[in-house]
């Protein structure tokens, strides 16, 4: 066998597709690997265009051999741009299915003794079991991370519930706290108001008692007795003190009724059974909310109210349900750059009870309007606010079967809605509402 049969045989034999062409694309060599394949024995495709035998490719295969004529160097193409060039066959690793098989091509000019192209070389190599392992890996990669990003969702969620549960914790503290408080003070204030009234009666008494006095004085033959009866009373400031303790006792019986006001509205918020689900007047729960809160609200804003006059009750965690209230009246007074107006309404729509909260207050901006019921979105300074008032709220009105919504038209304030049902609903666990999507930015 001459060297020249001998290096034709081993083109034949390759394990890779090897094809010699011209320059004007015609077949010179078609090997075993190509021609089993394919199924077209070299001698019926040798003369042939290649382009004409593959014509769903030839526009392709045109592009990459011009530009091999052209800048005269090797061009490649790889699988994952171009992964069948040719309708091979391979078997898969592992698996051993039978399917397509993944190429790489390199495209070789040979070139005449004058350095003219004269033929071109086209291998094709087999790169499915590195395309098969590529591709696992890039699945696994993806539910990698898929499973990467569900944990951190999943860590997400628990900080939020822990963060919530603490903040739960903070309040039921602070309910307690205000409760023992407001217990401690209602015996000393109840007996405190009842002597002032008593003390009111005796003053009074003897005011009229000293003026019986004077008269009767005034009425006596003796000059010296006037004298020194009426030095007496420039002496002591008598007559001031006559006027001056009627007023002094009622301010006082006033100052007591105040103090005793807000020992009830401490112990109606802090209610501290009222985890308890059961049938309440929002419009209550509002009054005490607002007593309670009114140092933080009266130099800020004027409170309107409009309460529907035969608002049913409702079925709620009423200490719960208070604490949204605060946390939107809080918010409300904190958005005010200065003495604004905050309305309150609630009224029954569509079988529901509704409570909307508006303020003149600076407004939200449109890019934190679907954030604010995010835990931690914040736009108070350090130190100011936790972030967590809405969440917290958010997640109340959820476990209510409710709903709240926020709309804040630029330059008006914003308007905080919140709508529960009025028919009694079981308790029920909360998992279920943790996917729910925010559809409350109006
Ligand atoms: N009525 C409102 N007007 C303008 N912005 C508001 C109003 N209510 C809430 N926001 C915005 O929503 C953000 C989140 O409110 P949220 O009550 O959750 O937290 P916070 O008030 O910042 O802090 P925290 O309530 O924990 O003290 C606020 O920082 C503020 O930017
Ligand atoms: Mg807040």
């Amino acid at each position: 066998m001459s060297d020249e049969q001998l290096a034709l045989r081993l083109i034949q034999q390759l394990p890779v597709g090897a094809c010699l062409l011209t320059p004007d694309y015609h077949i010179v060599i078609w090997n075993d690997f190509f021609a089993d394949r394919l199924k077209m024995p070299a001698a019926e495709l040798v003369g042939k265009n290649l382009l004409d035998l593959f014509p769903l490719k030839a526009k392709f295969l045109k592009r990459k051999l011009d530009s091999v004529l052209l800048l005269k160097n090797i061009s490649f193409t790889y699988w994952e741009q171009h992964p069948h060039i040719f309708q091979l066959k391979s078997s898969r690793p592992v698996t051993g299915d039978e399917g397509l098989m993944y190429q790489n091509m390199q495209i070789v000019p040979i070139f005449s003794d004058d350095g003219e192209v004269q033929h071109i070389f086209l291998a094709v190599t087999d790169a499915t079991a590195a395309a098969s392992y590529s591709m696992a890996l890039k699945t696994a990669l993806q539910q990698l991370e898929l499973e990467h990003a569900a944990q951190a969702k999943l860590i997400d969620r628990l900080e939020e519930a822990h963060n919530q549960l603490l903040q739960a914790e903070k309040m039921a503290a602070i309910g307690q706290l205000a409760a023992g408080v407001a217990h401690e003070i209602n015996n000393p204030i109840g007996f405190i108001s009842s002597n002032l009234e008593t003390l009111q009666h005796y003053s009074q008494t003897l005011v009229a008692a000293l003026d019986f006095a004077g008269k009767l004085l005034q009425q006596s033959a003796s000059a010296e007795l006037k004298t020194s009866y009426q030095n007496y009373q420039t002496q002591h400031n008598l007559n001031f003190l006559l006027q001056d303790m009627p007023d002094l006792i009622a301010e006082s019986l006033e100052g007591s009724a105040r103090v005793m006001s807000i020992v009830k509205s401490l112990r109606e918020f802090s209610h501290v059974d009222s985890s308890e689900w059961k049938e309440t007047s929002l419009i209550d729960g509002m009054e005490s909310t607002l007593r309670i809160i009114n140092n933080e609200l009266k130099y800020k804003a004027t409170v309107h109210k409009d309460y529907q006059p035969d608002m049913p009750l409702v079925y709620c965690q009423s200490m719960q349900i208070n604490q949204v209230f605060m946390n939107l009246l809080l918010n409300a007074a904190q958005a005010m750059a200065q003495p604004g107006d905050i309305y309150i309404r609630i009224f029954t729509e569509n079988d529901a009870a509704k409570v909307s909260v508006r303020d003149s207050g600076t407004g939200i901006a449109p890019q934190h309007l679907k954030k604010i019921f995010e835990p931690f979105f914040t736009t108070k300074a350090v130190g100011t606010g936790t972030g967590l008032g809405l969440s917290l709220s958010y997640s109340i009105i959820q476990k209510h079967k409710g709903n709240i919504s926020v709309s804040s038209p630029p330059g008006q304030g914003a308007e905080f809605v919140i709508t529960l049902p009025l028919h009694k609903i079981p308790e029920f666990n909360t998992d279920d509402q943790q996917d729910q999507p925010m559809e409350n930015i109006k």
